[in-house]
């Protein structure tokens, strides 16, 4: 979809790469309010192609002393003068203001980091909604500190240390809030956007799903045009599901889904998606099932990379030779393919200083199973590009992708393989992970744990271990339980479960599952270990 069809005022966010740039995004979002996140240093060209009607300067871990630390390029002041847009600083935005704009900005005087009290000194435009003397907790997090405000800029809020809390300079409609108003624990910070962004700039809101799926279906059809055919690879998971369903609304019986069951898919994972697909949601799916070819490219292989790799180019050939038939069916070759990336996957932003990071986007490469053939030349359609995953969840709720599909916990492309560890095609691994995984999700979603959990998982262990089962001694295989909780999967903690859940999990399991005599649980958040174990 294009940006510019949204029918809402933009805030555009340059982003200095603080870790709470996305959520000031999806927090302008959740107001109705379109927000798109660019890189900081960005050219003015790119920012005022975007037409925005207010920009955040975000927050960022570097310092305005550094030399080469990121900053709005030349010209930006004098276009925001120009075209009446508001701009707001937030932490080292509102220092990048500062100094940008003649005043001074120090090292560390009084360094503030967690929760702090501020108090209001003026109620002009940022805090025009509060009393003089009204005052609330924020999170601060900086290092340095204004200390000479530029011309024409007043001091609108201090810290309880007395350090410069918000400033602004109303005639020239710049803001700046030195804490993070966007993070739940500056209590008041929605209500300080939200007074913001409506009362003092006027914005006019407009961003919901609705629209966005409007839109997007228009979008659709002008680029597929009457004639040209779509195919998409399902995964089962909510991303390919929610763009294959926009786009088969967009247009109909020319899109042409595929399934590949890999053998590597968990308990009844095959007909319960196919299921999902053809009643509820009305899609054409081939379902493929290549599990021997898959397993037996995999027959032998322990290396976990080796295994994705050859997972991706089966499924290459696959989804070539399914093109290929299509063609043949068709008499002429499908034009797109659907992708379900979403902007999380496209956003570009300044990493901290020493990350190793270049301004990139970021790709998650080891989570991608591989590219496609160079030679299909098909044309992309992505139209998940601008949402984030919540928004994409309730895309799939308008498009009555049923709820149960869209809570879902993510499942690795490679699938099983990244879980069973060492050589999948030995003994029966496969096999009895399915039925450990099923009993371990079951239990949990009978406890009502589903939705508290991120991701949970049983792992198989290539090693066996001494028990007794009745009274029979019993050399069989260790099972792993895994379960994080995580915001998005770049980080995560390990959930605590009760010690009686586990003990009757365990149980079940040994009771029901033959070839295992023991379960362990994973009690390692990430870092230092990943959520998969390979
Ligand atoms: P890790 O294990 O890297 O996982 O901490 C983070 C998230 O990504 C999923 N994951 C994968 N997804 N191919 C995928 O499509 C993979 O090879 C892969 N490895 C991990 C994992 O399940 C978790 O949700």
């Amino acid at each position: 979809m294009d940006p510019k069809a949204v029918k809402s005022d933009l805030v555009l966010i340059l982003d200095y790469g603080s870790q709470y740039t996305h959520l000031i995004t999806r927090r302008i979002r959740s107001l109705n309010i379109f927000s798109l996140c660019i890189s900081g240093t960005s050219s003015l060209e790119t920012i005022t192609s975007h037409n925005p009607k207010v920009v955040i300067l975000s927050g960022g871990p570097h310092s305005v002393h550094t030399v080469d630390s990121p900053t709005f390029p030349s010209g930006f002041v004098e276009w925001a003068q120009k075209g009446g847009i508001f701009v707001l600083g937030v932490c080292y935005g509102l220092q990048l203001i500062v100094q940008r704009l003649g005043g001074q900005v120090d090292v560390g005087q009084k360094q503030e980091y967690g929760r702090m009290e501020i108090e209001v000194e003026k109620n002009l435009g940022v805090f025009g909604n509060k009393k003089v003397g009204d005052k609330q907790v924020v999170w601060m997090s900086h290092g340095d500190e204004a200390v000479k405000l530029p011309y024409g800029f007043e001091v609108v809020a201090r810290s309880q240390q007395g350090a410069v809390a918000a400033v602004q300079n109303s005639e020239m409609r710049f803001f700046g809030l030195q804490y993070h108003p966007e993070v739940t624990h500056s209590p008041e910070g929605m209500d300080t956007l939200r007074y913001f962004l409506f009362d003092v700039c006027g914005v006019s809101p407009g961003w919901n799903m609705e629209n966005v799926l409007d839109e997007e279906i228009k979008a659709i059809n002008d680029t597929v045009g009457p004639e040209e055919h779509v195919i998409c690879a399902l995964s089962g998971g909510v991303d390919s599901t929610v763009a294959a369903t926009i786009v088969h609304k967009a247009i109909g019986d020319r899109l042409h889904c595929i399934f590949v069951d890999n053998g590597l898919l968990r308990y009844k994972e095959r007909e319960r998606v196919t299921e999902t697909f053809e009643s509820d949601l009305h899609l054409s799916v081939t379902c493929v099932d290549a599990s021997n070819e898959f397993l037996s490219k995999l027959k032998g292989v322990v290396d976990p990379e080796m295994k994705r790799k050859i997972i991706g180019k089966e499924f290459i050939s696959i989804f070539d030779a399914f093109a290929h038939n299509l063609e043949q069916k068709l008499g002429k070759k499908p034009a797109y393919l659907v992708q379900g990336t979403l902007y999380p996957d496209v956003i570009e932003s300044c990493p901290p200083p020493g990350s190793g990071r270049t301004h990139s986007r970021t790709i998650k490469s080891h989570h991608n199973v591989g590219g496609l053939p160079k030679d299909m030349k098909l044309k992309l359609i992505e139209p998940l590009k601008l949402l984030f995953k919540d928004e994409v969840r309730q895309l799939g709720r308008i498009l009555n992708v049923p709820d149960a599909f869209l809570k879902r916990h993510p499942f690795p492309g490679p699938g099983l393989a990244v879980r069973v560890l060492g050589d999948v095609t030995e003994g029966n691994a496969l096999d009895i992970l399915r039925q450990v995984d099923e009993i371990f999700i079951q239990s949990i979603k009978d406890a009502g744990l589903y939705d508290l959990i991120w991701q949970a998982f049983a792992v198989f262990l290539p090693v066996r271990s001494v028990g007794v089962q009745g009274d029979q001694r019993t050399h069989s295989h260790v099972v792993a339980l895994r379960a994080v909780t995580s915001q998005d999967g770049m980080t995560a903690d390990w959930y605590y479960f009760e010690h009686k859940f586990l003990d009757d999990v365990a149980r079940k399991i040994c009771n029901s599952v033959r070839g295992v005599n023991r379960v362990v649980q994973d009690i390692t958040s990430k870092p230092p270990s990943t959520i998969e174990w390979e």
